[in-house]
């Protein structure tokens, strides 16, 4: 385990001799581990880093606009947006299963930030967040097991087709390291705390097809599960808070009328690593007002469920 003041010396030093006065391509995807990256680069080479989002229609609310006002705020690097939402809803429809679904996720995104990259001249090195975790569930670490549990698609490919040579500055680390060198570093608390979202986003928290529907609603009903557990002061003592949109209708009850709508479940887990996760210990009355309001505020749905299942033998995610 490091000692993140060193660590963050030490990581910046190592970075500026390697780089010389080439340039480095960094992909943001709105989280901690790829604006810590951004950070330690930003500090080794200043404007030699360009960075790229690719907005896959798969981010949370306002997700864009947040990391742009977060990102323009704390940086001055050149930062590219891919607004690419229709290439992907269009990849992932009548697609249902998860890995498939990645596959294709991970695929297109490949193309999206090569076709930005392209247009980014002199560039050698490619940047990106991956953790020691990603590189252990990936079985892409020597010690690690073979087996891939899921397939990451921030983990290997892109570097190679791009012909970049891979700086990984993050892949001894866990999650709350990188958070406290997130600190270290001097990015926004907002930012650090940010609870850890999937590279392939709402898609593998949509059970079954992806469509612009579901999305809409996945989104509406998430934002309003963090914002009650930000009300209630416990986003930090929560790991990852999100919503589960599930491919089941349930009957219900409105009025007079006879409903039949979706249900989704509440997932809130506690960990360190992420590797082992117990589901969250939420006070009924926070459960009850997410409930509540999603049922009255989001189209579409009628039945909450709370997830009460740890981590092994069920995973964080769903799908
Ligand atoms: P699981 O579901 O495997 O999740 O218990 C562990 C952590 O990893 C995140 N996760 C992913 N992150 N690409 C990512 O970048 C993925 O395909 C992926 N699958 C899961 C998950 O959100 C949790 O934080």
């Amino acid at each position: 385990r490091w000692h993140l003041a060193d660590f963050a010396k030490l990581t910046i030093e190592r970075l500026r001799e390697e780089i010389g006065d080439h340039r480095v391509i960094c992909g943001l995807s709105g989280g901690v581990d790829s604006a810590v990256t951004a950070a330690l680069l930003y500090k080794a080479i200043g404007s030699q880093l360009s960075c790229i989002l690719v907005d896959n229609g798969l981010l949370r609310k306002d997700e864009q606009a947040a990391v742009l006002s977060e990102f323009t705020n704390h940086f001055k690097a050149d930062l590219h947006i891919v607004d690419a939402e229709d290439r992907f809803l269009e990849t992932l429809a009548g697609i249902t299963e998860p890995q498939e679904k990645r596959k294709r996720i991970g695929y297109l995104f490949i193309d999206c930030f090569k076709e930005e990259a392209t247009k980014i001249s002199g560039a050698k090195y490619l940047a990106q967040g991956t953790l020691y975790p990603d590189v252990i569930e990936s079985g892409a670490a020597p010690d690690g097991p073979a087996a891939t549990i899921k397939l990451h698609h921030n983990v290997g490919g892109l570097p190679e087709q791009l012909g970049f040579e891979l700086v990984e500055p993050l892949r001894d680390l866990f999650k709350d390291e990188v958070r406290k060198l997130g600190i270290e570093l001097g990015l926004p608390e907002q930012l650090v705390w940010r609870h850890p979202f999937p590279g392939p986003g709402l898609a593998v928290r949509c059970l079954g097809e992806v469509t612009r529907d579901k999305l809409e609603v996945l989104r509406e009903a998430d934002h309003i599960v963090v914002s009650e557990i930000k009300a209630a002061g416990l986003y930090r003592q929560t790991s990852q808070a999100f919503v589960v949109l599930l491919p089941v209708q349930s009957v219900g009850v409105m009025g007079d009328a006879r409903t039949y709508e979706n249900a989704v479940a509440i997932r809130s887990v506690n960990t360190d690593d992420f590797m082992t996760a117990d589901w969250s210990h939420l006070p009924y009355d926070l459960l009850a007002r997410m409930s509540n309001r999603i049922i009255n505020e989001v189209r579409g749905v009628n039945r909450v469920c709370y997830d009460i299942s740890s981590k092994p033998p069920a995973t964080i995610e769903w799908e």
